[in-house]
């Protein structure tokens, strides 16, 4: 791999240890790749934070000891230096304030803590959300960014149009020391053009039908990158939000193209550049349907606990729950879990949102989801979600039965304790 003599120094440890153990991860992970080159970076989201027993261990070594192994897969303890660009944390195990009803040990707490100052003094930003870009941390059309989490990484690349692969702790923590990320994939410009074209034949308006067609358009092309034809309804953050976390669940979807919506293409030529269609998808009512049908993986309608909030919920979103649990009280059996960014749950607390939601007997959480932390309320039998991805994923990490619906459906079924909803 070329190295610039900047990069060169870095890896001959002229800018310090952990800058050289950084670069030797990048060129190893770079080469790997086959890519031939490094391209800057002044954007990383990634996973810094110890929150889990897992990294106790370690921690008793310090927390330089924590980033060196986890950060930069280095088995020698380098001294961190403060970032050297824009770095963010992403979601974490923990809630700093809810952690006794996530069930999280009081020791963990501390210890996560005690690591977000270690982090904080070295200026990762403590954002503490799988949805960075709700947040202010919106990269700008061809932005090199390094970033983590499915969901986070498809809206960055087609929402956004900034270019980043699903990075990992490791090369997300090279890249904050460094500034730089291997140039391969979604870095470089021939690889962003469409592959597939999905023809939408029915109206996709709200936020769960975009989960739906999302949850649709992954299964059918796996890793490859979809163009959307014929949106009758121009969706907003939140519809593609859903759509993107979904496809990157039921697939392995990192960049979509929807003309005349995202960044990169106005026209479906534009979206497929040099190349022609690979495969032509019709996307109809009996689609919908059949994604509807596989997300119920639940058969007993008394529901125990309810999720909403994956990815994490922007402003509209709270002020909605809010609404619709105004006045009202959850079933003494089910527990409803709303999570926030926590710079949006402050905005929610003083707009009264938080009040009503947590008058109704609910709670808002803020820095991570139970996919992540794998905490429930105990002895939870029956989920139910508003989230595609969620309801994907949790019943088998936490070996739950699962129902998938609308926003409302989830709050009847918070208020009721039971499962009501219908496609
Ligand atoms: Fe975010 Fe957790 Fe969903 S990380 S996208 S809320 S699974």
């Amino acid at each position: 791999m070329q190295l610039t003599d900047f990069e060169k120094a870095m890896l001959d440890g002229v800018n310090g240890r952990a800058k050289a153990a950084a670069m030797d991860l990048l060129v190893r992970y770079g080469e790997a790749v086959g890519a031939e080159r490094l391209v800057e970076t002044n954007n990383v989201a990634g996973a810094f934070n110890a929150s889990t027993p897992s990294v106790k261990r370690i921690v008793d070594k310090g927390f330089d000891a924590v980033y060196s192994e986890l950060n930069l897969d280095s088995d020698e303890i380098v001294e961190i230096p403060h970032m050297a660009v824009n770095t963010w944390q992403l979601i974490t195990g923990i809630d700093n304030d809810n952690w006794a009803l996530q069930g999280a040990d009081e020791s963990l707490v501390q210890m996560q803590r005690d690591s977000e100052a270690y982090l904080g003094e070295r200026g990762v930003n403590m954002c503490a959300t799988c949805t960075p870009y709700q947040v202010g941390n919106v990269p700008i059309k061809g932005e090199h960014c390094a970033w983590m989490e499915s969901s986070a990484v498809i809206y960055c690349n087609s929402v956004l149009g900034a270019r980043t692969n699903v990075e990992g702790k490791e090369s997300t923590g090279a890249a904050a020391l460094t500034g730089r990320i291997p140039y391969w994939g979604y870095h470089l410009p021939e690889n962003r053009f469409g592959t597939h074209l999905i023809e939408v034949d029915i109206a996709v308006d709200d936020m769960m039908d975009w989960g739906l067609l999302g949850y649709f358009v992954g299964e059918q092309v796996e890793e490859n990158k979809p163009v959307l034809n014929n949106i009758a309804h121009h969706p907003n953050m939140v519809k593609l939000k859903h759509f993107g976390a979904a496809a990157a669940s039921s697939g392995g979807v990192e960049l979509y193209h929807i003309p005349g919506i995202t960044t990169e293409a106005n026209t479906l030529a534009e979206a497929f550049g040099p190349h022609k269609a690979v495969k032509t998808i019709h996307y109809g009512h009996k689609e919908r349907e059949a994604m509807y049908m596989k997300l119920q993986s639940a058969t007993d309608r008394k529901v125990d606990f309810i999720m909403l909030g994956c990815p994490h919920n922007s402003i509209e979103q709270m002020a909605l729950i809010a609404e619709l649990l105004r006045g009202k009280r959850i079933h003494p059996d089910t527990a409803l879990w709303v999570h926030t960014p926590r710079a949006i749950k402050q905005v929610a607390e003083r707009n009264g949102y938080l009040r009503a939601i947590e008058a109704a007997g609910a709670v808002v959480m803020s820095d991570t989801c139970p996919a992540i932390s794998r905490r429930l309320p105990k002895g939870v039998r029956v989920i139910a979600t508003d989230s595609a991805k969620q309801a994907h994923y949790l019943p088998a990490i936490a070996n739950v039965q699962g129902w998938f619906g609308s926003v409302t459906d989830c709050v009847r079924a918070a208020i009721s304790g039971q499962w009501q909803g219908r496609v």
